[in-house]
């Protein structure tokens, strides 16, 4: 398969079953997408394709053939962070932060689609992500932080 992963393009050897998680993660040493449930349950293997937020856990690899995809690695830099992930540390979300990659892939696209979300509007799009450590309170916070500076900009 050949797939674009934050900007570069990869070519992978792989059984066309094999999820786009273990793609990502066995074939191309890209961790910061994680494993949790395997069965579209978490959201900790959200990652972006095609613009769109999926769980990779549940993408084949021959279904991800020629897409475009952005992880948590491809959004930002420490140095130059991508606005969600400046609202995340001005707010001190993670916790324990396994699931945090996950829920910043989701963050980015739903401001993507919509960008100025009520409190209904990111607890219906973030529901799926779950997070053991219940930092729930503070994505809420430092979406509505992100969605502001964005529109400022
Ligand atoms: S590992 Fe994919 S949704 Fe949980
Ligand atoms: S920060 Fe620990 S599971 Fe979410």
């Amino acid at each position: 398969m050949q797939i674009t992963v934050n900007g570069q393009r990869r070519d992978v050897d792989v059984e066309d079953d094999m999820p786009l998680l273990w793609v990502l993660r066995d074939e191309l040493g890209i961790t910061g997408v994680k494993y949790g449930c395997g069965i579209a349950q978490c959201g900790a293997c959200t990652v972006q394709m095609d613009g769109l937020a999926v769980r990779s856990c549940q993408v084949t690899a021959a279904s991800a053939d020629g897409a475009d995809i952005t992880t948590i690695e491809g959004l930002g830099t420490p140095d130059a962070m991508h606005v969600m992930q400046e609202a995340w540390v001005e707010h001190q979300v993670a916790q324990c932060g396994y699931c945090q990659s996950g829920q910043i892939m989701q963050a980015v696209t739903l401001l993507d689609t919509n960008p100025d979300p009520t409190d209904d509007d990111i607890d219906a799009v973030m529901s799926g992500n779950l997070c053991r450590c219940g930092t729930y309170p503070r994505i809420r916070a430092a979406i509505k932080t992100a969605a502001a500076k964005m529109q400022e900009a």
